[in-house]
């Protein structure tokens, strides 16, 4: 069937509208870009509004700081895998990013002579690893995501950018020659489609937390972005590290703040012990996510479980002031009380590992330019396409991400990609001719899955997806559960080509619209799972029991992913190990973040 279609010409478009699709359309109209930002859910629903916590910058409010102690930091967390460049970049921009956000209205927590307050998170310190930990996490009581939401949607309509909300993205335009030139998009309230012709196209789409069963991340959180630079032949970066939170509510995966941690609150095992003092002495229940997440399962395997069926650990608070709680937690406060039926004055939460984060993602420089290696040239960009957030891997987070790592993630690369377009796009000359043969692809794909008429349905599918990841990529892996897990992906992602859908309108159809989100989940959990049971090492949140230590000869390496159906082609791209500052400019000294053993 052929479509008609309404086109939109812009400077930019932005797809997503969480904290670095705000931050990066805000950005790009203050210099005065014509910006458009595509957006499957009204901006302030967008999953960043999830984010507690907080959000990290040494700002050195509450005691002394350094980004380059949190750039030791990020190293560190990152099992030596993040990019040194991106790395430096992020820790040094965060304060400007963050006091960027205050001036712009971002209601923050006060210090009692009226600083920003800080609260410590997981794997922050002090003195490169060296010190106690630090109080580094910029919070907005625990809502923090939601504070900063608000702010930048109120600041970008005050900057003239044009939304388009509830509009689903479907697919890139491509040129032959490989530029980027916009998105088709399906609007879910009338049934229309639109093309998007711009000069930079922004992905910032988000995670896919919702290839797993059990997740905190949205039910939105479907790896657009992902799914539509596969089907664009480029490839996916990273992707067998999946962060697991230790604090999920037990049952329904709702977040508990790590600040609930930061605050003073502890984990207990089935003994009433705190047993993170076994695994991390020095930090504790501060140690990386990734760590009090494996510590917690080994727990659980070892019979120390609570509960009836000693399948879970308890968070306590109850040893905290009210005062604290009603000022610092009153978020999760209300979570523990809805979702776990606990009072947290009086009783322990039952908490979980639950999927939480993706470090992988769309390859990118750190100024959010989507990368499309190639032999000889494993950083060549991809023209007019840039990736930020979630969706994007700059790489920041290596193999592991720290807590509140995320938001200023989101805020710094959105601010650089906006810097960037300021730089690269000029107002002044044409939009690119349109690809009319890469439209009607898209379309086509659109209109296949409208009609699809096979026997497996959407939800079914989906679920089946779910069950393979969370049962054969978890916490701990062994390359027995892993080729279980590739063969079974390979099978499901296969039946895409059997789907069902049985609603064939163009107006809010969810059934259609789960569709699309599925054939955009399975791409990024296919390069999962392969790229996991490639890496024959355990380096963050890959633990791998058949190989149980990190192998930096071999495999301090980002792997890449390209998905066509259900085959992945494996490739690698070296991990950038120079700073942008020289140590005699002020920049960390490389010797401080050499690789050694990971312990807290
Ligand atoms: O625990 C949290 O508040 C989550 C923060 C993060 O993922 O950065």
């Amino acid at each position: 069937m052929a479509y008609a279609y309404e086109t939109h010409d812009y400077d930019v478009v932005v797809v997503g509208a969480g904290g670095s699709g705000l931050r990066a359309t805000l950005g790009m109209a203050e210099q005065g870009l014509r910006t458009a930002c595509v957006t499957k859910v009204f901006p302030t629903r967008s999953h960043t509004v999830a984010a507690q916590g907080g959000i990290a910058a040494s700002l050195g409010n509450m005691g002394p700081d350094s980004w380059q102690w949190h750039m030791y930091d990020t190293v560190k967390g990152s099992d030596w895998l993040g990019d040194v460049d991106a790395m430096e970049y992020l820790a040094r921009e965060a304060p400007k990013a963050v006091y960027e956000l205050e001036h712009y209205g971002v209601p923050f927590s006060r210090t009692e002579d009226g600083r920003i307050y800080q609260r410590p998170f997981g794997g922050h310190t002090t003195d490169f690893g060296e010190g106690p930990p630090v109080q580094r996490t910029c919070a907005a009581a625990d809502r923090t995501g939601h504070a900063i939401l608000h702010t930048l949607y109120g600041q970008s309509l005050k900057h003239n950018a044009e939304f388009f909300i509830e509009y689903f993205a479907i697919d890139l335009i491509m040129s032959e020659d490989g530029q980027c030139q916009g998105v088709v998009a399906w609007k879910l309230d009338d049934g229309t489609i639109h093309v998007f012709n711009a000069k930079m196209t922004v992905l910032a789409t988000g995670g896919y937390g919702r290839a797993y069963f059990s997740a905190t991340s949205a039910h939105t959180c479907t790896g657009d972005g992902g799914g539509m630079v596969a089907r664009a032949g480029l490839p996916l970066q990273d992707m067998e590290f999946v962060q697991f939170h230790p604090t999920g509510i037990y049952g329904s995966g709702c977040l508990i703040t790590e600040g609930a941690r930061g605050e003073g609150g502890y984990l207990t095992n089935s003994e009433g012990e705190r047993f993170m003092e076994r695994y991390a002495p020095t930090y504790k229940d501060l140690a990386s996510r990734d760590v009090v997440s494996r510590c917690m399962t080994i727990e659980i395997r070892e019979g120390r479980g609570v509960g009836p069926n000693k399948d879970h650990i308890h968070l306590n608070l109850n040893h905290l002031p009210k005062e604290t709680l009603d000022l610092r937690l009153p978020g999760i406060s209300e979570s523990a009380r809805i979702f776990a039926g606990v009072d947290l004055q009086k009783e322990p939460i039952p908490v979980l590992p639950t999927v939480h984060y993706n470090m992988g993602g769309i390859p990118t420089n750190y100024w959010g330019e989507v990368l499309n290696p190639r032999p000889g040239n494993p950083d060549a960009i991809s023209p007019g396409l840039m990736a930020v957030g979630e969706a994007g891997c700059a790489s920041v987070h290596g193999a592991n991400r720290l807590g509140s790592n995320s938001l200023i993630d989101l805020v710094v690369f959105g601010r650089a990609a906006a810097i960037r377009a300021g730089r690269m796009v000029d107002p002044a000359t044409p939009n690119p001719v349109l690809n009319k043969a890469g439209i009607d692809k898209a379309l086509d794909r659109f209109d296949r899955l409208r009609h699809a008429d096979g026997t497996m349905p959407t939800a079914q599918l989906r679920l089946e997806m779910q069950r393979t990841m969370q049962a054969d990529a978890a916490v701990f892996r062994t390359d027995r559960t892993l080729a279980e897990g590739v063969a079974k992906m390979a099978a499901l992602a296969a039946r895409m080509d059997d789907i069902k859908v049985s609603d064939r309108s163009l107006i809010w159809n969810s059934d259609l619209m789960e569709t699309l989100e599925l054939a955009n989940l399975m791409p990024n959990a296919l390069a999962t799972i392969v790229a996991a049971e490639a890496r024959k090492e355990s380096r963050g949140a890959h633990a791998q029991e058949d190989y149980p230590a990190r192998d930096d000869v071999n495999w301090r390496v980002h792997s890449l992913a390209w998905v066509d159906g259900n085959k992945v082609t494996l490739g690698h791209r070296p991990v950038h190990l120079d700073p942008l500052t020289r140590a005699e400019d002020g920049g960390i000294d490389l010797k401080k973040i050499a690789p050694k053993a990971r312990v807290y």
